[in-house]
């Protein structure tokens, strides 16, 4: 049978990459889109090495009406599209929201436009637990109600959302799911693809791998006094390969015809709370590197805590996470090692 193939958008891109891995190695054929805005081509290279095959990568900006267009006239024959390409980081979207609500959603608009025109069947959507801003209880789960988005970034998942869901019941011949990321952080095991933000990072596992390499001075925790065990945030840090494999799964759950309704929504965390203090702990244990940190401010826009129940990826995609927060930070130890000596 003919390979399925499958156009994921922001494919350069930390999640993107690893997925892309992970549907090579279950047999479909995958095209990139990426601007490489935040990203950079060697990350195919590291899909190379991994799986053995190149991937052609479409450097376009999808934001541009024309240019999406013309990778749906390239590439006619889609079965499906992953859509990962857009604007994330958090502080950011504070200080610049009008560049983040026009980025991301008309990233969003142009990719469903060019499914439609081109009768692409399934679309998945990389949303965001900041969908749910700071939930009132804990575990959330897929039915939590949303409160106040924190931020434009977390707003733009919301709309997305919104978008995605009129744009699929205006569309009977098309199915979506939404996945709802937590923490993502970690590397391929092979150290061969890894978190490689263009601009400082931002995220805890990233500045925990940059301070113990001796790429940053200290990390700072941002705030102790929150009404949680330690005092730190908490979070739900999943593994990117595990993130990776729920995407594979979320197709062929539309493949299949399984979906029980044309736009399903599944959260994609481990279902553990842990603090910050406590995945420094871990980095420590997993790696033998003490970690030199102090106690700051807390950050505005944090949430104090927030994990979830993932039965329903369970049920109904047949995803469990493999890895824990030792083994994130064991892999993003070993990529932060492998990618400073290709550097230096
Ligand atoms: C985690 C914790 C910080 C850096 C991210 C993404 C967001 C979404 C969810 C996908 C917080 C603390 C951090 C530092 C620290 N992902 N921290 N010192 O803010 O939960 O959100 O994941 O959609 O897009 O931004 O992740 O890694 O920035 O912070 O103390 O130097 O670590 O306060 O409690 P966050 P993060």
């Amino acid at each position: 049978m003919a390979k399925q193939k499958v156009l994921v958008t922001g494919g350069c891109g930390y999640i993107g990459s690893h997925t892309i891995v992970d549907l090579l190695e279950n047999g479909y054929e995958v095209i990139s889109a990426d601007n490489l805005f935040n990203a950079d081509e060697s990350a195919l290279d590291g899909i190379e090495a991994i799986t053995g095959q190149r991937v052609l990568n479409y450097r376009v900006d999808l934001a541009d009406r024309k240019a999406a267009r013309s990778v749906f006239e390239e590439q006619p024959d889609l079965a499906g599209v992953i859509h990962f390409a857009a604007f994330k980081f958090v502080g950011e979207s504070v200080q610049k929201p009008l560049l983040y609500f026009r980025n991301n959603l008309n990233s969003l608009i142009n990719v469903l436009e060019g499914m439609a025109l081109f009768g692409v069947p399934h679309f998945i959507f990389s949303s965001s637990c900041s969908v749910y801003g700071n939930a009132r209880a804990l575990p959330v789960t897929e039915e939590t109600p949303w409160q106040e988005a924190e931020s434009a970034y977390a707003r733009t998942k919301q709309m997305g959302e919104h978008i995605v869901r009129d744009f699929i019941r205006a569309q009977p011949g098309q199915q979506s799911i939404l996945l709802r990321y937590f923490n993502p952080a970690g590397a391929h095991p092979s150290a061969r693809l890894g978190e490689a933000p263009t601009v400082p990072a931002t995220n805890l596992v990233p500045v925990i791998t940059e301070v113990a390499i001796g790429k940053r001075e200290e990390l700072v925790v941002f705030g102790n006094d929150y009404n949680t065990r330690d005092g730190s945030c908490v979070r739900d840090y999943i593994h990117v390969m595990d993130l990776a494999r729920a995407h594979t799964l979320a197709l062929q759950r539309l493949e299949a015809g399984k979906d029980r309704e044309a736009c399903e929504v599944y959260n994609l965390g481990i279902g553990e709370g842990v603090t910050v203090l406590e995945a420094i702990a871990a980095f420590e244990n997993a790696t033998g590197q003490a970690l030199r940190y102090r106690i700051g401010p807390r950050r505005p826009g944090d949430v104090e805590a927030i994990y979830t129940n993932y039965d329903r990826a369970a049920r109904h995609l047949g995803w469990t996470p493999r890895y824990g927060i030792e083994e994130i930070m064991r892999t993003a130890w070993a990529w932060e090692q492998a990618r400073t000596a290709v550097t230096s």
